[in-house]
């Protein structure tokens, strides 16, 4: 029987992709997003589920219909541009309700039903903004700046992963974290070029190159990786 995966922010940049990673690769995908709308073209050997995940009642109705789930990728997410000044209470927790509260909620809903199976691997999407700051430089005067909630939940989501590793590791659950660098997408040619003169290997990343971790931390060959942080980042963080 194929292994099943529920996937948060499917229909997103990265969603998209690893939603074809992991049917090349015989598992079995349940795709989760508050928006489907991108999800057809991958026909019916997609399950998808339109959910927000910030709705415990909704998430706890999800894994009852798949509590034989064998994997979860949290990977929905969000971020805020306005500058700090301006940063409203709202926006702020907006941001930490999805991020924070929705991974929670779906990696609670997951360890009841995996610690039954005795069996049980959890992906959460960090950021390299979870790890460290932002350099305003990078932004100019685009008003495109990283926000400090957007990086204090993604700080969150990595301590979130190693809780979650010492407290379930004893019942065979493995919890790691990916964080990814600035992945391309069309952003401008000031961002692009400023980005990319920070970066050791000279560019942004493309979502292939997340690819390569995430089945590794799916697969048996991790089975005693538990509460790591991988740093996708062609060096970003490294200096
Ligand atoms: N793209 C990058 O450069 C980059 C870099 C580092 C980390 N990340 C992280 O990777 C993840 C995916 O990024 P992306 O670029 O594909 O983002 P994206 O905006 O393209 O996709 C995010 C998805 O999450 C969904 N979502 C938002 N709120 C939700 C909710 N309440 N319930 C269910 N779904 C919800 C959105 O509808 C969207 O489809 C995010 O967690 C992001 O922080 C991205």
């Amino acid at each position: 029987m194929l292994k099943k995966i529920i996937l948060t922010g499917a229909n997103g940049q990265l969603g998209k992709s690893y939603i074809k990673l992991l049917l090349e690769n015989d598992y079995k995908v349940v795709a989760v997003d508050i928006n489907t709308d991108q999800l057809a073209e991958f026909g019916t050997d997609l399950e998808v589920t339109k959910l927000d995940i910030t709705d415990p009642i909704a998430v706890n109705q999800l894994f009852n219909e798949h509590s034989d789930v064998y994997g979860l990728i949290n990977n929905a997410g969000i971020g805020v541009f306005t500058p700090f000044e301006d940063r409203t209470a709202e926006e702020f927790m907006d941001v930490v309700k999805v991020n924070l509260l929705g991974t929670f909620l779906m990696c609670q809903g997951a360890i009841k039903r995996m610690k039954l199976r005795s069996e049980g691997k959890i992906v959460n999407i960090g950021s390299i903004y979870g790890v460290v700051s932002s350099d305003p430089r990078i932004y100019g005067n685009s008003r495109r700046n990283n926000s400090e909630v957007y990086s204090i939940s993604k700080a969150g989501i990595i301590q979130l992963t190693k809780y979650l590793a010492t407290h379930f590791g004893h019942v065979n659950i493995q919890t790691n974290s990916i964080s990814p660098g600035g992945v391309y997408n069309r952003q401008s040619d000031d961002f692009v070029r400023n980005y990319e003169s920070k970066t050791p290997m000279n560019r942004m990343a493309n979502p292939e190159d997340l690819h390569s971790t995430l089945l590794f931390l799916l697969s048996a060959s991790s089975n005693y990786v538990n509460g790591q942080n991988i740093v996708v980042d062609g060096g970003f963080t490294s200096w």
